[in-house]
């Protein structure tokens, strides 16, 4: 017997209900916005992510799906930031648009270890916004995401928030946190002597329990930030006050991609235990330059779809599934006229079914319920004599008899 590969997931139909809920609110507080829609393809070349991710980022290192045919190297994307940015370049929407706003929601891949909340095909919704420094559009940003969980509804998260600042911070950053860890190195885990090394930042975001304890201890605070980076990030927590979004400045926040500069956020759920995430974003100014385009500012973010299933209050409600209609048809004749009677209703956009498996009227009667039908029709030899159909309104339990003719109206 085959089995799914580890780390992904059958998502099967009474789950798909809830993912359709979560889709069709992102899509409705992303045009709220203003934003659109886009569907990159699910592979890329594996080049576009060492250079967007940057080669000592955890994904690049040990995490991409790769493909390798003949002489090109190709992975699943493990994030779907650089395969925008490179469509955005690609497609000449630098010229013909300059700014835009766009969302996504589609598979990503990263070779984990699986456990509670990572796998290794889990899924994003996310939004870049490209061609702005403004601000005002970090504001925007973060407040999309924070209405955007509350429509779905999801509460008790936190948004921390951070400002990495520019290159130039971003290296005196890294120079401050060496000096403070210098004297701690021998207590850091190996990966993080690594990191000593190679890229500093990258310590503050690791999750081992004993090096998280030497992070808290560091004293880092805004040092780093050249008065452009500070009078920004000013702008961007005026903006949040304004509209009192509840945010906690988190200077210890770092993420763990190379493209990060500037505002950098995390959205955090404590019911979600050790991967605490829900999702995270930040700006990434030098991105679109970096890969071949214009000097654009750019910012977006990405929730992990799995993560916000965690964490719903109540996730029937997002079932959009439309109301059932069941009928049950009893006798030969009856299942004939019956399929001409549910071909009617499906013609008037109304969702129904029956029973193929032989069932009793008893057991169709169970069956409809499980289903979860507003209405179950019986057809059986007393209604085709007089020409009616049973009609019963499983929420109240009413029951009667409806000419044909009028049968669509008072389903409708
Ligand atoms: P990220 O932090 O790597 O950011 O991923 C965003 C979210 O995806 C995480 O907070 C988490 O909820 C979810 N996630 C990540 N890895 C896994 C996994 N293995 N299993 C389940 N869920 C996972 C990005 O990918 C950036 N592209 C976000 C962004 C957009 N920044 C700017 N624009």
């Amino acid at each position: 017997m085959f089995k799914r590969v580890p780390g992904t997931k059958d998502i099967l139909p009474e789950e798909v209900i809830l993912w359709q809920g979560i889709e069709e609110t992102s899509r409705n507080i992303f045009s709220l916005y203003n934003y659109k829609e886009v569907r990159p393809p699910l592979i890329e070349e594996a080049a576009l992510f060492n250079r967007s991710l940057g080669e000592s980022a955890e994904i690049v290192q040990k995490q991409m799906f790769l493909i390798k045919n003949k002489k090109d190297l190709y992975c699943l994307r493990p994030e779907a930031t650089a395969s925008i940015v490179r469509a955005y370049i690609e497609n000449n929407l630098d010229k013909t648009l300059g700014f835009i706003k766009l969302y996504y929601i589609g598979p990503m891949f990263r070779l984990e270890r699986p456990q509670k909340g990572r796998l290794r095909q889990f899924h994003h919704i996310g939004c870049e916004a490209i061609g702005s420094h403004d601000p005002g559009l970090d504001v925007e940003v973060i407040s999309l995401a924070d209405n955007l969980l509350k429509s779905l509804p999801i509460d008790d998260y936190k948004i921390k928030i951070n400002s990495l600042g520019c290159t130039k911070d971003k290296k005196e950053l890294n120079v401050i946190i060496h000096k403070a860890l210098k004297d701690k190195l021998p207590k850091l885990c190996a990966d993080c002597r690594v990191r000593f090394k190679k890229n500093t930042l990258r310590i503050l975001d690791c999750k081992n329990e004993a090096c998280r304890e030497i992070v808290r201890t560091l004293d880092i605070r805004d040092a780093h930030l050249c008065p452009g980076c500070k009078a920004h990030f000013s702008e961007v927590k005026k903006g949040l006050d304004s509209l009192k979004i509840n945010y906690e400045v988190m200077p210890h926040l770092v993420r763990g991609l190379d493209y990060y500069t500037g505002t950098v956020f995390e959205i955090a759920h404590e019911k979600l235990g050790a991967q605490d995430a829900l999702g995270a974003g930040g700006r990434y100014n030098n991105l679109v330059k970096e890969l071949g385009g214009p000097d654009a500012g750019a910012i977006g973010f990405a929730f992990g779809v799995e993560r916000l299933l965690l964490v719903t209050k109540s996730p029937t409600q997002q079932a959009t599934g439309q109301k059932l209609t069941y009928l049950i048809s009893l006798g030969e004749k009856a299942k004939s006229e019956g399929l001409k009677l549910l071909d009617n209703l499906r013609k008037e956009r109304i969702a129904c079914d029956t029973d193929y498996e032989g069932r009793s009227l008893k057991a169709a009667m169970r069956r409809a319920n499980d289903l979860g039908a507003r209405f179950v029709l019986i057809l059986g030899e007393n209604e085709l004599n007089k020409n009616v159909v049973t009609l019963k309104d499983m929420s109240s339990g009413e029951q009667k008899e409806i000419k044909p003719e009028n049968l669509i109206q008072e389903l409708k």
